[in-house]
């Protein structure tokens, strides 16, 4: 029986930058290189909230994600924040929910995390739910324990059909922003680690997108992309250029055909 073709995503997590001028000429510039294109690829852009709405309206060959959610629900007197039904409402489809940064800098613990995929599914949004362990924890064996921990948090808001909507990003923290990147051998370990585990708790675990981060480059990307449980890429720093993220658009393209 052959394996069901799960979708390759390649997304770009600008977090704070850049300026407002260079973000419109980056996001002119990766459009005008998808034009015409039929990547088996989806690419989607989460840039800073401010810009989303410009984005929005522009994107035609891409997706665009939110880069965290409130948790708080709908319209009113909310100063600050932004919830998940006003993404919706401006056709914002996707979000990133549990990023390192958030949960380290920002206080999202377990609680907020959840309340914040709840607000997410009940506007019907897509999550690129975060998980990854610290070199600490890496370095003492706890690598799995953590990211299964991560996933049983995730589950326990979740019904049976929201994991449909559903893309696990696995980052290890000590990979991020760091320029080492996981071998493609520990990563596609710990994806299949991550595969199993939504085997036994979910009925799509072969449909769901697996996505790699941590100092994804032009330069790793083909090897990372040639993983068996590797769909794609939730790409930082190298997101800023767009000959880099182009190329890593590129290798999980091929790596589909
Ligand atoms: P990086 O960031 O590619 O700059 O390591 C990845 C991420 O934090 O999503």
């Amino acid at each position: 029986m052959s394996q069901p073709v799960r979708q390759q995503w390649v997304i770009g997590n600008w977090k704070l930058n850049p300026s407002f001028i260079d973000a419109k000429k980056l996001f002119t510039s990766i459009q005008a290189q998808l034009a015409d294109r039929t990547d088996a690829c989806q690419v989607a852009i989460a840039p800073p909230a401010p810009y989303l709405g410009l984005l929005v309206e522009q994107a035609e060959q891409l997706a665009i994600a939110a880069q965290d959610v409130s948790f708080v629900s709908g319209f009113g007197a909310f100063t600050g924040e932004v919830s998940a039904h006003l993404l919706q409402n401006m056709a914002v489809n996707l979000v990133i929910i549990g990023h390192s940064e958030r949960r380290e800098l920002f206080g999202d613990d377990v609680k907020m995390l959840q309340s914040k995929i709840l607000q997410a599914r009940a506007a019907n949004l897509k999550i690129i739910y975060c998980v990854g362990e610290s070199l600490a924890q890496r370095e003492s064996g706890q690598a799995e324990s953590v990211v299964m921990q991560q996933l049983d948090d995730l589950k326990q808001v979740l019904s049976a059909e929201d994991w449909a909507h559903i893309i696990i990003a696995y980052e290890p923290i000590w990979a991020i922003g760091t320029g080492k990147t996981a071998s493609p051998e520990d990563a596609q370990h710990m994806h299949a680690t991550i595969r199993q585990y939504l085997t036994q708790h979910t009925d799509c675990a072969e449909q769901l997108s697996l996505l790699y981060g941590g100092s994804v480059k032009a330069e790793n990307a083909v090897q990372l992309a040639a993983c068996k449980d590797i769909d794609g890429a939730l790409v930082g720093g190298a997101s800023l250029d767009a000959t880099s993220f182009m190329a890593i658009i590129n290798a999980f393209s091929q790596s589909n055909d």
